[in-house]
């Protein structure tokens, strides 16, 4: 069966002490509390990756990156490659995030290519899909998640596919505090989940975690992860408070 897997994404976020206090105030507090069957990510600036790890040793979280070249190694200035984040031992990545498909012009076909280093480096994906306010107005939003997740993931082997982590995160519901309600979430995370099991089996797409977010906090993590194929979040603002997060966390 799929894990329940909440991701913290901090995005571009706190100063080095100020993330030193998040995590050590996270692993604190998970002392005391069971997570029971939830996986607990974090996903800070890539300076902070080396911290973060440091810690997660005998606490209950992993650690991801927001980002990773598409490239093997080279000439690529501020670029860092998934053999950079093996060597430091880090075992997830996000991909594919709308600010990334915004800001820097990220195409279905470059995020195939950073899903390929990623896996080839044994780090797992947590790949981001979603529509836009506008084409969610005109009814589009299932024509898109469908070209996101075909062109960025369909080329992969039914074997490499059982690795991949998807974020279902409507743009118009990060960082704005408008939330998807939990019938348009389960709508779209039911709908991913049947253009899995056409491409790969029933089996494959019932392994697949198919996470939810934008603007999810406390107040509605229960109501959302209380949908049958909504499998945990990707939390951006109140992943940057311990309390928050892990109340995100314990909301199954
Ligand atoms: P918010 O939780 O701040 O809306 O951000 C969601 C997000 O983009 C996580 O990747």
């Amino acid at each position: 069966m799929r894990n329940h897997i909440v991701a913290g994404n901090w995005k571009m976020n706190k100063n080095f002490g100020e993330a030193d206090e998040l995590i050590a105030d996270l692993v604190e507090k998970l002392e005391s509390i069971d997570l029971v069957d939830t996986q607990l990510i974090i996903c800070p600036p890539a300076l902070y990756l080396e911290l973060a790890s440091d810690q997660s040793d005998d606490s209950y979280f992993m650690v991801g990156a927001q980002d990773v070249s598409e490239h093997d190694s080279g000439a690529y200035t501020g670029e860092i490659a998934a053999s950079m984040l093996e060597s430091m031992a880090i075992d997830y990545c996000i991909v594919g995030h709308s600010e990334r498909r915004a800001y820097h012009h990220e195409t279905d076909e470059q995020i195939a290519r950073k899903v390929d280093q990623l896996l080839k480096h044994e780090l797992r994906p947590i790949v981001c899909c979603g529509e836009v306010l506008e084409e969610r107005e005109a009814n589009k939003q299932f024509e898109v998640v469908k070209r996101q997740i075909v062109d960025g993931l369909f080329h992969l082997t039914a074997e490499q596919f059982a690795n991949i982590i998807i974020a279902y995160e409507p743009v118009w519901a990060i960082g704005t505090g408008k939330t998807a309600t939990p019938e348009q979430a389960q709508e779209m995370h039911a709908y991913i989940r049947s253009l899995i099991a056409e491409k790969y089996g029933k089996e494959v797409a019932e392994n697949t975690s198919i996470l939810y977010g934008g603007s999810c906090k406390p107040s509605n993590a229960k109501e959302l992860f209380a949908n049958p194929d909504v499998d945990g979040g990707l939390i951006g603002g109140a992943s940057l408070k311990a309390d928050d997060f892990l109340a995100i966390a314990t909301s199954f």
